[in-house]
């Protein structure tokens, strides 16, 4: 039954649809990757990509999966760092505009599908070696958001480093909501603005459990360095 009962309290974002409503070239505003409505600086663009290559220590031979790619605007700057590559992202629309702009089969691949439903079918997950998850992971469910750890540990073996880049810290909420304060619904809930806001702490506690090792950064006077950290996970040595 629907009613006033299931309305949130808070503001809702849905990245297919918001993609939809704005200029098919501005690959930058439809991933929300802007500061007052305006696309960041390239040389932001230049260092995040910089700290994934760094994190993941890409090499040539590689082959790389971003799980939440979006439209491939991101994506499509490592594919010099790598042999092979697959972006995955719930949004058809995003992924047809990573389709039509950047992919270049049989080597550079966009496919739209939800995250846990790609990594429990992927037929040869042993494929990759390493993989990214930009500004994404916090718009997974939480349950989607611990089973794709899961599901990356325990099937795509030979991924040895998984960056997921961009989360949003819960401990610094207050540095970014300076106008209003926001619900505790709306910090835990994967379809807001945000998405959900973890501590280092709590982001941590759901790797290990998963498998994963976990080692925080940042890049100072990134745009969002404010209230946003980095995570790389790897495997624990034997
Ligand atoms: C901020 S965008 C980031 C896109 C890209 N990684 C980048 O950094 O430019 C967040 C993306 O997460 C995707 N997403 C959200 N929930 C998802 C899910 N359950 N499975 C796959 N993608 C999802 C959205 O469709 C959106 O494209």
């Amino acid at each position: 039954m629907s009613g006033a009962k299931d309305q949130k309290s808070y503001p809702k974002l849905d990245y297919d649809q918001y993609a939809r409503t704005l200029p098919a070239d501005d690959l930058w505003g439809q991933v929300k990757r802007t500061v007052a409505g305006s696309p960041v600086d390239s040389s932001h663009i230049e260092r995040i990509v910089d700290a994934i290559r760094t994190g993941l220590q890409l090499a040539p031979g590689d082959s790389l999966l971003d799980v939440g790619c979006g439209n491939g605007a991101l994506s499509r700057l490592l594919f010099d760092s790598c042999r092979e590559f697959l972006g995955v992202d719930l949004s058809e629309y995003l992924i047809s505009v990573a389709k039509s702009r950047f992919e270049s089969l049989p080597a550079f691949e966009f496919l739209a599908q939800g995250v846990v439903e790609y990594l429990r079918k992927e037929p040869t997950p042993e494929r990759f070696t390493k993989a990214l998850c930009y500004g994404s992971f916090a718009y997974f469910s939480a349950p989607d958001a611990a089973e794709s750890l899961h599901l990356l540990f325990d099937r795509f073996r030979n991924v040895r480093q998984l960056f997921i880049g961009n989360l949003p810290d819960l401990d610094r909420a207050a540095d970014f909501y300076t106008t209003r304060t926001p619900s505790e619904e709306e910090l835990c809930a994967h379809d807001s603005p945000i998405g959900i806001w973890r501590t280092k702490d709590e982001f941590a506690t759901l790797a290990n459990g998963a498998g994963w090792q976990v080692r925080f950064s940042s890049i100072p006077g990134l745009y969002s360095a404010h209230y946003r950290y980095d995570a790389l996970l790897y495997r624990p040595a034997n």
